[in-house]
């Protein structure tokens, strides 16, 4: 098993529906370990850091507006290809492509309120969990579950 990590946020549009609980839930009980984890409203200037490769593109302005409206449950998960993983239970970006059972397929209608961030490459994760995480607060420790998750 190696330990990949993936940055994962719950935007606002999650937050003010209630939802943080509900998805949340998918990657505990898919069996991904929580690492760390922040309720925080981004500053603009964060927002334009994190979503950097977007910059110049139609709907850069209306993200940045969008990602800062309102508190973000920011997270870092971990598990075997952690990356991946958590794309597929997210779903594709426009949840009106999303497959039924991925939380944009369930949850969300439109691209602009797609529910929940999740870094796109282990680089990417790396990058993102700088900006939003101190080394200090990322958690290591031993899951007794992990004996029953993987062989
Ligand atoms: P994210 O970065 O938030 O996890 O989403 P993603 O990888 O699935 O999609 P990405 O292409 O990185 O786009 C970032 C976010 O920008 C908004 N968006 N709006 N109106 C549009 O055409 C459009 N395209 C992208 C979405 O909030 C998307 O998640
Ligand atoms: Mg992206």
């Amino acid at each position: 098993m190696s330990a990949e990590r993936t940055y994962l946020m719950v935007k606002p549009d999650g937050v003010q529906r209630g939802l943080c609980g509900e998805i949340v839930s998918r990657f505990e009980k898919k069996g991904l370990k929580l690492v760390a984890v922040k309720f925080t409203v981004i500053p603009k200037a964060t927002a334009e850091n994190h979503y950097g490769e977007h910059k110049g593109k139609k709907f850069y302005d209306s993200l940045i507006s969008y990602i800062t409206s309102g508190p973000v449950l920011a997270m870092v998960w971990e598990g075997d290809g952690a990356v991946a993983v958590c794309r597929n239970i997210m779903g594709k970006t426009n949840p009106q492509e999303s497959a039924p059972g991925t939380i944009r397929g369930d949850f969300g209608m439109v691209t602009g309120m797609n529910l929940i961030h999740g870094s796109d490459s282990v680089e990417s994760a790396a990058r993102e969990i700088s900006i939003f995480f101190r080394p200090e607060e990322l958690m290591t420790y031993d899951r007794s579950a992990d004996a029953w998750i993987y062989e």
